[in-house]
């Protein structure tokens, strides 16, 4: 399917939800909001029609998400900056731009629909195609290249703790045999042989027995909970007092990550037993969200894709002198 007839099917997710978290910060004028993930750009179209006050600094790592975007954007002129960039590189990107500190930050994890759709890309197991799963084409190594050179250990270690996969070992062990045979080069191939190495009891439930697989080799293939640690940290140190920032995780590795840096922040680090908190002490972010939230039944019906969406938000309302 060509990036075209897939642009008008998107539809984003938890969209009113993310601006009502972020009017409160963003509303008045002067105001810099970052997409970190701007992908097709709905989220970021709907900021820029909200707040006509707003000012956007969006990034992406995929070239072709930010030419389409780039079209859909144009109507706002340069109340929209769009840079290609890794979202661990905001930081640098604000100065660059001569920004110190921006009022909201907006997270929306993952792989885009238009990723997904293309199939030559090879994000999809559901059709058969080249094994790459870059976000990036021009950068890093591709699955297939994952597939073919990293030892047994280390595609046994990305299946069990990237893709939460019962039967790492006896898939890797699978991978390293028949690669012998022939290199991998396409997803169909790696599809059965997952569907044949794990027990058929258990291909019975849960869905394509490959979804874990693929999961662990795109979070591989992108450095994608390296550069999430990151750029957690570094975006929340770019807000401003009363900023905000909304990160929407699709796998619990993302979230339980999100959720740790929040609660550090959200924290009193006062040793226990002091007649006061000292300032340093005292927390320096608040949550706005109660765990995580999730998309209604009504959104999830509609779009398949809300369905595993965890929400979180939280406000800045301290300086920390950090940066
Ligand atoms: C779920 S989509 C965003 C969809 C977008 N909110 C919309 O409404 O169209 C996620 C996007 O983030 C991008 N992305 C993922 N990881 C990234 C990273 N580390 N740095 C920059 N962009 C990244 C992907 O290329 C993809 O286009």
């Amino acid at each position: 399917m060509s990036s075209e007839n897939s642009a008008p099917k998107h539809v984003p997710v938890m969209l009113q939800r993310c601006m009502d978290a972020l009017a409160p910060a963003i509303s008045a004028p002067g105001a810099v909001v970052v997409d970190a993930t701007l992908g097709l750009g709905g989220h970021s179209e709907a900021l820029l029609s909200q707040f006509p006050e707003v000012r956007l600094v969006a990034v992406d790592r995929d070239p072709a998400a930010l030419k389409l975007s780039a079209e859909r954007l144009a109507p706002f002129g340069d109340r929209a900056t769009l840079v290609h960039a890794v979202y661990d590189e905001i930081p640098a990107v604000l100065e660059d731009l001569g920004i110190p500190r921006v009022q909201g930050i907006l997270f929306d994890l993952g792989v885009s629909s238009m990723q997904l759709d293309e199939a030559d890309r090879g994000f999809a197991y559901a059709q058969d195609a080249p094994l790459d799963m870059r976000m990036d084409q021009s950068r890093g190594l591709s699955a297939a290249e994952v597939l073919n050179t990293y030892s047994h250990g280390e595609l046994a270690r990305i299946l069990k703790f990237y893709g939460e996969e019962r039967f790492a070992g006896k898939i890797a062990s699978v991978i390293v045999r028949e690669r012998e045979k022939e290199p991998f080069t396409n997803s169909a191939r790696l599809v059965e042989l997952v569907r044949n190495a794990i027990p058929a009891a258990t291909r019975r439930t849960g869905g394509n027995p490959a979804k874990r697989t693929f999961q662990a080799l795109r979070i591989e293939v992108n450095g994608e909970l390296e550069v999430l640690d990151r750029a957690i940290p570094g975006a929340l140190d770019s807000l401003a007092m009363g900023g905000r920032i909304v990160v929407m995780s699709y796998q619990s590795l993302e979230d339980r990550l999100v959720k740790q840096y929040f609660a550090a922040g959200a924290t009193n680090t006062a040793p226990p037993g002091l007649p006061f908190i000292p300032e340093e002490n005292q927390p320096w972010l608040k949550l706005l969200t109660r765990g995580a939230e999730l998309a209604t039944e009504a959104e999830i019906e509609e779009n398949r894709r809300a369905a595993p969406v965890r929400l979180r938000v939280a406000e800045r309302i301290r300086e920390t002198g950090r940066r």
